[in-house]
């Protein structure tokens, strides 16, 4: 068993490695979130197709805590320091009702679909130069799959 050891370390330090450097975790509390049963998330990602599909949504659910310090995803959730996403999939980019959003988000000319917020999420800054989000992206393809999928139904209902 001695040669796991520093396969260990190894392992270790390259997942620390590819950490990204956005935020911390929300530690707040705020309203659980009530979450789709099993059925219910198949059959709205049935809509999205490949590869949310398949995406693991409990994986999103934790890789949406490091949105929620800025996000809220309920209906009727309030606006933090990001607006709240509730509905977003197909709306126009900027349109969440009284948020105050960057001239950059505001003269954006889209409708939030699967592949414009996984463009976002790769990396904001680049997407939408100008913009006032302050999240370094996810640079993990997987990450952003089960995020989407996560928010794809979570936004929905
Ligand atoms: C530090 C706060 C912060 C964090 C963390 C954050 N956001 Fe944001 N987000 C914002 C702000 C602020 C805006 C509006 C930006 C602007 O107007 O330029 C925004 C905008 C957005 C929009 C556009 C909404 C619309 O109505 O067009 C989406 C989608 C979004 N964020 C998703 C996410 C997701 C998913 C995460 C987690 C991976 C995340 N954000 C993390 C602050 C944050």
């Amino acid at each position: 068993m001695r040669a796991a050891l520093p396969l260990l370390i190894a392992s270790g330090l390259l997942l620390a490695a590819c950490g990204d450097d956005g935020p911390t975790p929300a530690t707040h509390g705020g309203a659980p979130q009530s979450t789709a049963s099993a059925e219910e998330a198949r059959a709205i990602l049935a809509g999205f197709g490949e590869p949310y599909l398949s995406a693991d949504i409990d994986q999103g659910r934790q890789l949406f805590r490091r949105c929620a310090a800025c996000h809220t995803i309920s209906e009727g959730g309030r606006h933090r320091v990001g607006p709240n996403l509730h509905g977003m999939f197909g709306r126009e980019v900027g349109t969440a009702e009284g948020f105050p959003y960057s001239p950059a988000l505001q003269s954006a000319d889209f409708a939030w679909s699967t592949e414009e917020l996984d463009d976002w999420l790769a990396n904001p800054r680049t997407y939408l130069p100008g913009n006032r989000m302050s999240f370094a992206g996810l640079r993990s393809e997987e990450d952003r799959d089960a995020l989407i999928a996560f928010l794809a139904v979570e936004t929905a209902r």
